[in-house]
């Protein structure tokens, strides 16, 4: 298992640039293996571990994939299987987003049942809710849903949950109805930059979807989809990320390929602390003058604050004087990174779904153990930040969404050393 080791205190400084999204890529990638007819290209897509995987569970579905200089080439075959068995699905949730496509273009799918992981609970009541109300017939069975329909039937759906829309459930249901017959309306839908991705390489395919990034989205079924050609939209988190790693080392950092649209919450909150950002036509220019002040956030569905840069975003507080308070609103018991972030001398202490924040002056270098994707990137911001060394492990987390991030870091000036065991 690779470890990084990070010698922490180097300011960052230069042009670092921002990969495909990772989290567009993965339902786009389903889409064009399921749903088309004919081979897709598609550009930007990121080296990632999510992606790898994901293609190991289109190659079984019966798509051959080929990855190179990011580029993923799509070939589906003949004939598509309609089982997506556990020892693939248990090693990545997005695999969920077979459902609605195996659906929409064979009339059954059995898909294992996805499991909690390390941000806490995370059921997929409303992909089933939306399935359901297209027409198909729904059964969990020893540990599988297996679900079937004639054909699906546009209908109006709203998927808005206890934590409101849901990007899953959203995609899936948008990727069923593109084939359903008549059309589908989805309120509340999730309109997060991926999603509206998503929809954009659909109607690529030749679906007829109208309200791309607003909460209501309009698919008029068509009977067929064709392979295209398409380019990933830059990651807004890996962007955020990025922008975080200025603020934190003190640097002066250019962000190359960042998408202010859709970053604005991110923006508002990183300006509301003092760091200057100065966004051009390619991206932005993130630095420090001056002192940074303690801020209050809470994480929303898009437009809001991501979830996915929270525990960013409180790498960055724990070194502000004063005291910041993040609530998540999103996956609410997504707090792992707390304990480590403390045993590297921050100051933090959660209670329910609130984290508050004593900024301390300065984080020192520790052995450290990560435990999910994000709060991989924060351990790594935090080292980079710290007196000393840090030695990160279960890196592993970090490679299924961050493209080379120690050598993109590298290249800034960060000192981090991929060490593999
Ligand atoms: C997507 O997960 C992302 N993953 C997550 O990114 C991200 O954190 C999340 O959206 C929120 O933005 C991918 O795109 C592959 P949700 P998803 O359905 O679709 C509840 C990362 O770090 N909910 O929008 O699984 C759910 O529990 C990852 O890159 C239901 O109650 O998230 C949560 O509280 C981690 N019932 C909220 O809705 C459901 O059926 C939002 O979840 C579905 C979700």
């Amino acid at each position: 298992m690779d470890k990084l080791v990070i010698n922490g205190g180097k300011q960052l400084e230069g042009t670092i640039s921002v990969s495909g999204s990772k989290n567009a890529t993965l339902p786009i990638a389903v889409a064009a293996s399921i749903l088309g007819d004919g081979s897709s290209v598609i550009h930007n897509v990121p080296d990632l571990r999510d992606v790898e995987t994901l293609c190991a569970v289109l190659e079984v579905l019966g798509a051959g994939t080929k990855f190179k200089d990011s580029t993923l080439h799509i070939a589906p075959r003949n004939e598509i299987a309609f089982e997506a068995p556990y020892d693939l699905v248990r090693k990545m949730r997005a695999s969920i987003y077979v459902l609605g496509p195996l659906l929409a273009r064979l009339g059954r799918a059995k898909v294992s049942f996805p499991g909690g992981c390390a941000i806490g609970p995370r059921p997929i009541d409303l992909h089933i809710k939306g399935l359901e109300h297209l027409g198909a017939k729904i059964e969990i069975k020893e540990g599988y849903i297996i679900a079937q329909a004639d054909r699906l039937i546009g209908t109006e759906i709203d998927l808005s949950g206890i934590h409101g829309p849901s990007v899953g459930a959203t995609a899936n249901v948008m990727m069923g109805a593109t084939l359903a017959r008549g059309t589908t309306t989805i309120r509340n839908a999730a309109r997060e930059p991926h999603v509206s991705d998503l929809a954009n390489f659909l109607n690529a395919m030749g679906a007829d979807i109208d309200g791309i990034g607003t909460s209501v989205l309009k698919i008029h079924g068509v009977k067929q989809l064709r392979g295209t050609e398409y380019s990933i939209v830059p990651d807004d988190i890996e962007t955020g990320t990025f922008m975080v790693a200025a603020a934190i080392t003190g640097g002066d950092v250019f962000v190359k390929n960042a998408v202010p649209e859709n970053l604005e919450a991110v923006s508002e909150k990183l300006t509301e602390t003092g760091v200057q950002l100065n966004w051009t036509d390619d991206g932005v220019r993130v630095r420090i003058r001056g002192e940074l002040r303690a801020i209050d956030l809470r994480t929303e569905p898009f437009p809001g604050f991501p979830t996915d840069m929270q525990a960013q975003m409180m790498g960055l507080l724990s070194v502000i004087p004063g005291i910041s308070v993040i609530t998540e609103a999103v996956h609410t018991d997504r707090f792992m990174h707390v304990a480590e972030l403390n045993r590297m001398g921050a100051d933090i202490r959660v209670r329910g779904h609130s984290a508050t924040v004593h900024g301390v002056s300065k984080l020192s270098g520790a052995p450290i153990m990560v435990s999910d994707l994000r709060a991989g990137a924060v351990l790594v911001l935090a080292g980079m930040a710290a007196a000393g060394q840090t030695v990160v492990s279960r890196v592993y987390h970090i490679d299924r969404g961050y493209e080379r991030i120690e050598k993109k870091l590298t290249g800034i000036g960060a000192d981090i050393v991929r060490v593999v065991d």
